[in-house]
């Protein structure tokens, strides 16, 4: 009943913007054509990062998982035409749908995919002297959170905007530890951000068509060693 009455408010507000654009329909299309799982963040959620992209004023953007580029190109829009978002994906083959949904989206200019292991990845990043980014949006697998955020942080400045997504697991963060290493690292990830000083944090839950979930959010502060790294 209440998870209905969730979807039938993301649809509501969904419509309210308009719906889905033709290019946001058709890479959701595409992503279910090429079998992919339906794991993007919802429509909603999507115009939540664009917002907050577009709050920060952010000319750079390094995404941790990318699927089919769907929150890639919700983030993408976002950046001046000069702009860049990076986003890194483990499976080629995502990487390769991503890419024609990032193409057919006018987004090729800015957008860069990069295929590997999330963490090796951020190493290569840290090691060319990437960044800083403006935003940091986690979105892989959920058991190196923690290690995402402290790679975020290397990659970051004060003032940049760190959000991870599926912070809450249907609220299973709240019920202990279980032997789920998806809420096991969310828990551990939730637990370090709140607990780290170079940072001001909230974790929000948040109910719609992908059930109860939730986000957190954090910006790195001015303080002395805010650049640090880990
Ligand atoms: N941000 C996307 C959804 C990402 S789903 C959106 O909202 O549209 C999670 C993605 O992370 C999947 O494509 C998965 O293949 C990728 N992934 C899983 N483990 C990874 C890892 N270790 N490194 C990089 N990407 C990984
Ligand atoms: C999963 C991953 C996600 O990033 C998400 O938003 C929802 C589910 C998953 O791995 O199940
Ligand atoms: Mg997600």
């Amino acid at each position: 009943m209440s998870d209905e009455l969730y979807t039938a408010v993301d649809s509501y507000l969904d419509e309210l913007f308009g719906g889905p654009d033709r290019v946001l329909a058709a890479t959701l299309e595409r992503s279910a054509a090429a079998g992919m799982p339906q794991i993007a963040v919802s429509p909603n959620l999507g115009r939540f990062l664009h917002v907050l992209a577009l709050a920060r004023g952010a000319r750079s953007i390094l995404e941790i998982g990318t699927l089919a580029g769907y929150s890639a190109i919700w983030l993408a829009r976002a950046l001046p035409a000069d702009g860049r978002l990076i986003s890194l994906e483990r499976d080629p083959k995502h990487a390769e749908v991503a890419r024609q949904n990032i193409a057919e989206a006018g987004l090729s200019d800015r957008v860069e995919v990069r295929v590997g292991r999330g963490l090796e990845l951020l190493d290569e990043l840290s090691d060319e002297g990437a960044g800083p980014f403006d935003m940091v949006f986690i979105d892989a697998d959920k058991a190196p959170y923690t290690e995402y955020f402290h790679s975020a942080l290397r990659l970051a400045r004060p003032g940049t905007l760190i959000v991870a997504d599926n912070v809450v697991r249907e609220g299973r963060v709240a019920l202990g530890p279980g032997d789920d290493e998806a809420v096991t690292g969310v828990q551990r990830f939730n637990a370090a951000l709140a607990a780290d000083e170079r940072v001001a944090a909230a974790i929000v839950q948040q109910v719609g068509a992908k059930g109860h979930a939730g986000m957190a959010f954090a910006v790195v502060r001015a303080a002395a060693g805010a650049n640090g790294g880990s």
